[in-house]
């Protein structure tokens, strides 16, 4: 069975996807419990098929961090004031323009779901950082919103969207790589 770990000992945003056994690692982490509802088995998952995501240990504001085809992803329930300031942005002023209702599935915006490697070359920004909200690449300094859009620093595009579909209110299943860069 796959399982969800949870690392980087001073946040508690982040899972990783590992095999075997999980082990909490630093103390604030260990505040999540570990899911291991993840279907399929861990050999299957690394041969790349689809990954079901719970997500009712995800809490409001909270995010998780998962590797899935060697390629980390966030998963993300964003709070009504996130979505509101993703939702309120005038879409013409941005680098990328996408609104955020074509970057979360309908009647599922408070969960968004995005590649985790900055566009710019491929770091992996920082949650709930930035001058936007949503995520700070430390690398060279880009800022994506709650959408996952870049609005500030070298990034050229916004956070990739994966292919996913809602299974239940409460599981997604990751089932491509996104489309586009
Ligand atoms: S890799 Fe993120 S800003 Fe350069």
């Amino acid at each position: 069975m796959a399982s969800v770990q949870h690392a980087e000992g001073d946040r508690r945003d982040f899972l990783f996807l590992a095999t075997g056994a999980a082990a909490a690692v630093g103390g604030a982490a260990a505040i999540w419990p570990f899911i291991s509802q993840l279907a399929p088995d861990a050999g299957t998952i690394a041969a790349g098929a689809p990954v079901e995501i719970d997500l009712a240990s995800i809490p409001a504001g909270g995010q998780v961090k998962i590797l899935w085809r060697g390629k980390p992803y966030f998963v993300r329930n964003r709070t009504e004031a996130e979505i509101k300031s993703a939702q309120d942005v005038d879409v013409k002023t941005l680098r990328d323009p996408q609104p955020d209702a074509v970057r979360v599935k309908e009647g599922h915006a408070k969960w968004l779901i995005t590649a985790a490697n900055c566009t710019h070359l491929g770091c992996v920004p920082l949650g709930n950082q930035g001058d936007y909200g949503g995520w700070f690449c430390p690398c060279h300094g880009s800022h994506f919103d709650t959408s996952g859009r870049i609005r500030k620093g070298p990034a050229p595009t916004n956070l990739p969207i994966p292919q996913y579909t809602f299974v239940s209110e409460t599981r997604i299943r990751i089932t491509g790589a996104p489309t586009t860069a």
